[in-house]
């Protein structure tokens, strides 16, 4: 092998190393998101429950608490709401599912189904748009006097259902329950 030769397989051998080097480093911080979700941090884990006084809630209002990285929506609803919402005929349901974390199997999406407590007047959901997950804006908001997501126009009813628009699922109830009378247990 001439000396010509051998310069030239070093050169080709580095350029081969250093590419494979950057392929590396792409692929590592492409992967990292990932392997990050999948293995929360110690404070993640920590906050895997959350308790939330809604002792100062006035019935038709709500808090938005962050929990999990989601906003969770909690609604002290008015007997109008609760009416409004027990209302409706299961056969004008976009979704007729529950979605509710609380409750075995897929029960059907009745408000009964989706409230907290039996007379109906606490709902807990989670305030992420079922279409592509924007923030629904609450307070009586959209055509059924629940919520509206006005990113591409879903509205939900007063118990949380999709009834009009591209969202294809009710906003889904959480793990939720009352620990004493104004403490609610999330998670
Ligand atoms: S994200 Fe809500 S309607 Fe599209």
């Amino acid at each position: 092998m001439s000396h010509v030769e051998e310069e030239e397989g070093t050169r080709r051998d580095f350029l081969y190393y250093a590419t494979a080097g950057a392929g590396v480093v792409v692929t590592g911080a492409a992967v990292w998101p990932l392997i990050n979700q999948m293995n929360p941090s110690a404070d993640v884990q920590a906050a895997s429950t959350l308790r939330v006084d809604v002792g100062a809630v006035e019935p038709g209002t709500q808090i938005t608490v962050l929990f999990l990285g989601k906003p969770v929506f909690i609604r002290r609803r008015t007997a109008e709401e609760i009416e409004a919402a027990r209302d409706v005929d299961m056969g004008e349901l976009i979704d007729p599912v529950a979605r509710n974390s609380n409750l075995n199997g897929e029960l059907d999406a009745a408000d009964q189904n989706r409230a907290l407590d039996e007379a109906g007047e606490w709902l807990v959901m989670q305030g992420v748009c079922t279409h592509l997950g924007c923030v629904p804006l609450g307070d009586g908001a959209g055509d059924f006097g629940g919520w509206f997501c006005p990113c591409h126009g879903s509205h939900y009813d007063t118990s949380g259902r999709i009834r009009r628009g591209p969202a294809p699922e009710n906003l889904p109830v959480p793990v939720a329950e009352f620990v004493d009378e104004t403490t609610i247990l999330l998670g």
